[in-house]
């Protein structure tokens, strides 16, 4: 297989970054795609990819080489690279193999696994986390890995339950008779929930969004669907563009609300999240119950800590006693491959291109991108709500 010099002739550096096979169960994309590669050379970056890493999302080891990455097998590839990249977090055989002076990027979650920080601070490897980006700085757009994947996840969340919605979505007038339009109800108008409000009037159902902050009636009403308002919670905006978590009063009251008004729909898609809590519980066993036969919810809160909706399994569909179906999101955006690694790559691209200088890593934690995604540098922790996390969760052992 090609491999391109880590130095070039003239022996200026060059950094050598490596795409991984995903190893997850589920997991069909890729972090770095053959266009990334090309994009790259010039920043003084050269690719390797693990033998087959692009396989589930259709990108051939011969694209890669084309494009003048290298491709090698894991073992080589982990040894040889300066930079790691990942989708979600490393796996525990591929914390074992890093190396102190290598740097993982990918989505970590840290917040979530603190010890995964931990781990990788005292094997001196520096843990680069996109999920932790500051999402409101403009230059950091292009490296939003949690929009990119969002913005996938919300549209294949719409499709899912098209598919397994036992009627139509739009409204059809044929010689057999009329079909009336499917009414969609998106919980969580975040970047996941105004795509799927979004595609699912592109299908041609009648749309109704509801969210905590009131600035998303707006957003809301220009993808062409209805803003709900509810009257127990008018306002839950918190800081840096997200939601606050609501007191226990506020979210029963939310819940009961919601209730009286959640059997009506024939499809329920739910994505709210507060970061760093469990999701709310929005749509609960009573609202399922009331719900028709052949209804469908799709849960993309659905994770391990529970979802928006009572019942909900991550990756299973169940179907109620009632006919309702009921599909865990999990991890959607897995399921649109090619697209999803194709966003996701150029996410990594423009994280890259701040981080290098050169064709050589420059991380400066008084910038304040760098300072968001870098969890660990120079053995250490050096991300405060980590850090802080660790101390209050500090468990014998450092397992998490
Ligand atoms: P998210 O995945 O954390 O949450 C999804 C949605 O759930 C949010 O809109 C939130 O308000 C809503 N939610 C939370 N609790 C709820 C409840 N009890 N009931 C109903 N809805 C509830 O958010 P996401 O999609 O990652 O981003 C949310 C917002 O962050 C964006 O809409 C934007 O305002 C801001 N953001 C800003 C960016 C920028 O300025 N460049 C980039 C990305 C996000």
């Amino acid at each position: 297989m090609s491999e391109p010099p880590h130095e070039s002739t003239a022996g200026a550096a060059r950094l050598l970054v490596a795409a991984i096979k995903e190893t997850a169960a589920g997991e069909r994309r890729v972090a770095l795609t053959p266009d990334s590669v090309t994009k790259l050379k010039p920043a003084g970056i050269d690719v390797a990819v693990e033998t087959g890493a692009g396989a589930g999302a259709f990108l051939s080891d011969d694209a890669y080489a084309g494009a003048g990455a290298s491709v090698v097998g894991a073992a080589q590839l982990t040894a040889r690279a300066d930079v790691v990249v990942t989708i979600g977090s490393p796996s525990p055989e591929l914390v074992g193999q890093l190396r102190p002076g290598q740097t993982i990027i990918g989505m970590l979650r840290p917040l979530i696994d603190p010890h995964l920080a931990q781990r990788l601070a005292e094997a001196g490897v520096t843990a680069v986390s996109l999920d932790m980006l500051p999402r409101t700085v403009s230059r950091a757009q292009s490296m939003d890995a949690l929009t990119s994947q969002a913005n996938v996840a919300g549209y294949k969340a719409v499709l899912v339950a098209a598919d397994a919605f036992a009627r139509f979505f739009p409204m059809l007038v044929t010689a057999a008779g009329t079909a009336k339009p499917a009414d969609v109800l998106v919980l969580g108008a975040g970047v996941a929930g105004l795509q799927a409000m979004g595609t699912a009037r592109r299908l041609g159902a009648v749309v109704t969004g509801y969210d905590v902050r009131p600035e998303t009636r707006s957003e809301i009403e220009s993808v062409g669907a209805r803003f709900l308002q509810l009257k127990s919670v008018t306002s839950a905006a918190g800081e840096g563009g997200y939601a606050r978590a609501l007191t226990e009063s506020e979210q029963a009251a939310q819940q009961e609300e919601l209730n009286s008004l959640i059997a009506r729909f024939d499809i329920v898609i739910t994505t709210a999240q507060v970061p760093g809590r469990r999701p709310p519980l929005l749509v609960t066993g009573d609202a399922v119950k009331q719900m028709r036969a052949g209804s469908v919810i799709v849960d993309l809160a659905a994770s391990a800590l529970g979802g928006n909706v009572e019942g909900s399994v991550p990756d299973q569909e169940v179907v109620t006693g009632n006919g309702v179906t009921i599909i865990g999101g999990g991890n959607l955006a897995a399921q649109v491959p090619a697209a999803a690694s194709a966003a996701f790559s150029n996410n990594v691209g423009a994280l890259l291109q701040t981080l290098v200088r050169d064709g050589s890593l420059a991380i400066d934690l008084e910038d304040e991108v760098h300072a968001g995604v870098v969890v660990t540098h120079g053995g250490r922790v050096v991300n405060p709500a980590v850090s802080k996390l660790l101390d209050t969760t500090a468990t014998p052992g450092g397992n998490s």
